[in-house]
């Protein structure tokens, strides 16, 4: 497989800043030598960081969306540009900034892909629309703007007629839940999206509820996955430099069980990481949360904890 990496370096969609810091930082640790030390059967290519231009002539103010244009602009462009790395044949790889870009990664993904399912690793939902979010803050919006059963309770976003509400909550699986606002457990019990929150982990185990989650929204194996992993569904011990931290979550090892066994699907199509701030929190929190970050990709994109046999199987 080859994997193209793309820096995103956009923190508008949350509060606190720093989250545009999260590319650089995450590469400074090693990324690219490490993915490119799992073997020879990967090839890693560094599309450097997205740049954009803020959208210009359209009144682009609606109500309870906080950087609105900012996100707009941003996100057409990701969008494209996604598509186009996808389409030259690679799993692309988006290092965020704030979880806002799913937006943009999402819909170049379904544009390139077509039949998309989408595990959306997390503490929380990200389903607000305007009308239910208390914060306004877009990162906790991307799956309300792109799901077609929630088209219906937008108002009209201008400068947004290039995103068509193109995924189905059918298609959507969470796993790591624990603080999920009101109307966003209204929307997943009345829909009966999959939802394994943190008590269906504990109940269920890690190794069920991942094969679980698969079969939900994959069950015949030939849809292209996309993994939207925010690193604040790992508990705050392990990845304590992110803007938005709630106790009790993943471990480190369940979070890379997961990716593993993504990547033994043989069908991920482009993975998202997103909210690491390394703004937040003193040295040795960044260096953890970090090094969480790279150990989740490295797992996406084939490193086996198990080790792998040499291809020459004689011993020197
Ligand atoms: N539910 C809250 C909100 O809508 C928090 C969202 C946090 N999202 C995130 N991507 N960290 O404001
Ligand atoms: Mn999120
Ligand atoms: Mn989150
Ligand atoms: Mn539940």
């Amino acid at each position: 497989p080859k994997v193209g990496i793309l820096g995103v370096p956009f923190g508008k969609g949350g509060e606190i800043t720093g989250a545009h810091n999260g590319p650089d930082s995450i590469r400074k640790a090693g990324l690219i030598d490490r993915l490119a030390g799992i073997g020879d059967d990967l090839e890693v290519k560094d599309y450097g960081n997205l740049e954009y231009d803020v959208i210009q002539g359209i009144d682009t103010t609606v109500p309870n969306m906080k950087n609105y244009h900012d996100i707009i602009s941003c996100n057409q462009v990701l969008s494209q540009k996604v598509e186009s790395i996808l389409k030259e044949g690679q799993v692309c790889l988006a290092l965020g900034g704030d979880h806002s870009i799913a937006i943009g990664t999402i819909d170049g993904h379904v544009r390139a892909k077509k039949d998309v399912s989408v595990l959306y690793i997390d503490a929380h939902p990200d389903l607000n629309t305007n009308k239910t979010s208390d914060s306004g803050n877009i990162h906790g919006m991307p799956l309300g703007i792109l799901v077609s059963e929630l088209s219906d309770y937008w108002p009209y976003l201008p400068g947004m007629d290039w995103q068509k509400p193109i995924l189905s909550l059918r298609n959507v699986a969470y796993i790591g839940l624990r603080s999920v606002d009101p109307y966003e457990r209204l929307i997943i019990d009345k829909l009966g999206v999959t939802a394994y929150d943190m008590d269906d982990v504990e109940e269920h185990g890690i190794s069920s509820v991942i094969s679980m989650a698969l079969k939900a929204i994959d069950p015949e194996e030939n849809r292209s996955i996309h993994v939207s992993f925010d690193i604040d569904a790992l508990d705050s011990l392990v990845a304590p430099s992110t803007g938005y931290p709630i106790p009790g979550g993943l471990t480190l090892r369940e979070g890379v069980q997961i990716l593993e066994k993504v990547f033994d699907t043989g069908r991920l199509g482009a993975m998202d990481l997103v909210e690491v701030n390394p703004n937040i929190g003193s040295k040795e929190d960044v260096r953890r949360t970090v090094e969480a970050a790279v150990h989740l990709i490295l797992a996406a994109f084939g490193n086996k904890r198990r080790g792998v046999r040499p291809k020459n199987e004689t011993l020197p």
